[in-house]
């Protein structure tokens, strides 16, 4: 039986690396979901968490506004609801970043739960988080908040290489959760990346870590179990010019899962296209200057699955 929950349905889209298109998607598939589908008359939040870099608005075709996500951290208005912009969608709201916040006092931090409380209080059936470039403690405990988790990353190797991080980093961020009532497990990890012992690493996989501590803690087997159980993130390939290009993909899947013992599907791909760029110039969002190009069709039907697995 499926489980009533209130509050919304909340998809995080992260990739460890900047400029692969997290904003993009995260823009698009909020239009589509608020565009219906489906489940026409959903109600949306998009949230630009990109403290320092944020451009969520412009991907909208919104100006920024004068109300924005430094307002509810810094305490000048009291609710998250406070914040919240319309778009020339009627059902779709956003929560402006803050292009000039000091982030190097890392002001997310100091505020996380204060955030993550006000996100869950959001009156809306969706809530899209828009995730900073890295993968810090703090992006990753947003990321974690997704009831529908997704990378995004482009098909170059540096894109690669920084989503493979951001992977790895989200399960050794679980992987400390789960043994945090575990002392020596938890000191054994931390070692164990560390390497302060006289031999090296041999090898930083995740998957070797599990052996490992499958072999010095048999105790903890429930545990370790469970850390293999965790929901594996939805891999969207951004920018992609040709079917060369695609099979990357599947190669990048592979290695996670051998590397990570995260088996991520697919969302899907989407096409390197100049009128990309040109749409967010000219102030209008891609998926509502050109519905019928093959790549808006791509968002609407995400935004159906996406709604299908969110409730
Ligand atoms: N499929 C695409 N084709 C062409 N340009 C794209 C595509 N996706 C994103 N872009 C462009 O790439 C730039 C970076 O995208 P953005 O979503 O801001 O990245 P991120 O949020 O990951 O830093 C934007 O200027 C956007 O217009
Ligand atoms: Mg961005």
């Amino acid at each position: 039986m499926a489980e009533e929950r209130s509050g919304p349905v909340f998809i995080a889209v992260g990739g460890g690396k900047g400029g692969v298109g997290k904003s993009f998607v995260t823009a698009s598939l909020a239009l589509s979901l608020a565009q219906g589908g489906s489940r026409s008359g959903a109600r949306v939040v998009a949230v630009d968490l990109d403290l320092g870099g944020s451009n969520l608005n412009l991907l909208l075709g919104e100006p920024h506004p004068e109300r924005e996500l430094a307002d509810f951290i810094d305490g000048r208005v009291a609710s998250l609801s406070e914040i919240l912009q319309p778009t020339r969608l009627p059902n779709l709201r956003y929560a402006a970043g803050s292009f000039d916040m000091v982030t190097a006092l890392d002001p997310l931090r100091d505020r996380k739960l204060d955030l993550i409380r006000g996100l869950v209080g959001l009156d809306a059936n969706y809530v899209l988080l828009d995730l900073q470039a890295g993968a810090t403690p703090v992006t990753l405990d947003f990321f974690f908040l997704g009831d529908v988790k997704l990378v995004v990353t482009n098909p170059e190797s540096t894109a690669f290489h920084n989503a493979y991080g951001f992977l790895k980093n989200y399960v050794l961020r679980r992987l400390l959760t789960e043994l945090r009532d575990h002392r020596e497990a938890l000191h054994f990890v931390l070692e164990y990346y560390r390497g302060t012992g006289d031999e090296p690493v041999p090898d930083r996989t995740i998957t070797a870590l599990i052996a490992s501590l499958r072999e010095n803690f048999p105790d903890l087997e429930a545990e370790v179990d469970g850390i293999l159980e965790y929901d594996a993130p939805l891999l969207v390939l951004n920018r992609v010019r040709d079917r060369e290009e695609r099979q990357y993909l599947d190669r990048f899947r592979a290695v996670v899962e051998q590397n990570l013992a995260l088996r991520c599907p697919e969302l899907g791909t989407i096409p390197e296209d100049r009128r990309v760029g040109r749409a967010t110039r000219e102030g209008t969002p891609f998926v509502l200057a050109h519905p019928r190009h093959p790549i808006a069709r791509r968002f609407t039907e995400w935004a159906a699955r996406l709604s299908r697995a969110g409730r």
